[in-house]
């Protein structure tokens, strides 16, 4: 019982000294925590993504209305400030409708070089933390066709379509120059660099959320079952005491 107990104290002790492993240079930075339950950080998430995102890639996983209710949108609202779509036939997209966006294929491929990608999984194929230094990873690159590099995506296609509200950053390479390791400014943008990162983070959020929208319910019932175990662990132990008293 005793080696049981130690064990427990131990795997509940883990996840602090891993958080606390985490600190240290500024860039990248990794252990970005998403957070479902942070439903005013998910709804700014998604309002950045429709105004900054959407016009290149879509989400066509997702439909406004699941988004809405999930988000704690009222249904009105989410039409007015969600939805600029306008479809085939010439009508503003629906509140069932998709979250697909306006670009097509053929035509990214032909400005960008490359078909921007659906968003919808991003964050299960590329991880938050990825997702968060990405965003936060253009900088100044005369060498690329549109000016700017990433410093976890090299030779990116993707404009830095944020650079108004972050501004324009130089990189700053460790001693061996591969690995970016900070930045330094060369014209401020509308927003601080705190406001900046916080910005991000509810954006990387908001992705997250769409590669697993059921994430929030997942780990709430998580918690039941958790207690449900850990109950029926003392029960289970108490009745193989029981049983096995008279072995011994
Ligand atoms: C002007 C069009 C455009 C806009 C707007 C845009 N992107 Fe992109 N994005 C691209 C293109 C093109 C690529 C493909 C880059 C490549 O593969 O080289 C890309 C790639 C990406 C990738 C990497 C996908 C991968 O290959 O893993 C992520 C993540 C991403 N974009 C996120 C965003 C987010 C978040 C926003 C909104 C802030 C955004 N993009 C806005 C054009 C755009």
């Amino acid at each position: 019982m005793k080696k049981m107990i130690k064990a427990f104290a131990i795997a509940l002790l883990l996840p602090v000294t891993a958080f606390a492993a985490g600190g240290g240079a500024t860039y990248p930075h990794d252990g970005m925590s998403a957070d479902h339950g942070n439903k005013s950080s998910l709804q700014r998430g998604a309002r950045n993504f429709v105004n900054y995102c959407m016009g290149c890639h879509g989400a066509s996983y997702m439909r406004y209305n699941r988004l809405a209710a999930d988000l704690g949108i009222p249904e009105d609202l989410a039409v007015d400030n969600l939805i600029f779509r306008v479809n085939e036939k010439g009508e503003r997209e629906k509140v069932g409708s998709l979250m697909r966006t306006s670009m097509t294929p053929d035509f990214g491929k032909q400005v960008f070089g490359v078909t921007p990608p659906d968003l919808s999984l991003i964050a299960r194929s590329r991880g938050v933390d990825w997702l968060y230094n990405y965003l936060r990873g253009f900088h100044q690159d005369e060498s690329r066709p549109l000016g700017f590099d990433n410093s976890v995506f090299k030779g990116v296609g993707m404009p830095h379509v944020l650079w108004e509200l972050e501004g324009v950053k130089k990189a700053v390479y460790d001693e061996a120059g591969t690995h970016v390791v900070g930045f330094e400014t060369v014209t401020e943008g509308t927003l601080s660099k705190m406001e900046y990162d916080s910005f991000v983070y509810d954006l990387v959020n908001f992705l997250d959320y769409l590669g697993e929208p059921y994430k929030a319910d997942r780990q709430r019932v998580g918690v039941y079952i958790l207690i449900f175990l850990f109950l029926f662990g003392i029960v289970a132990y108490a009745l193989k005491a029981e049983y096995w008293r008279d072995v011994k």
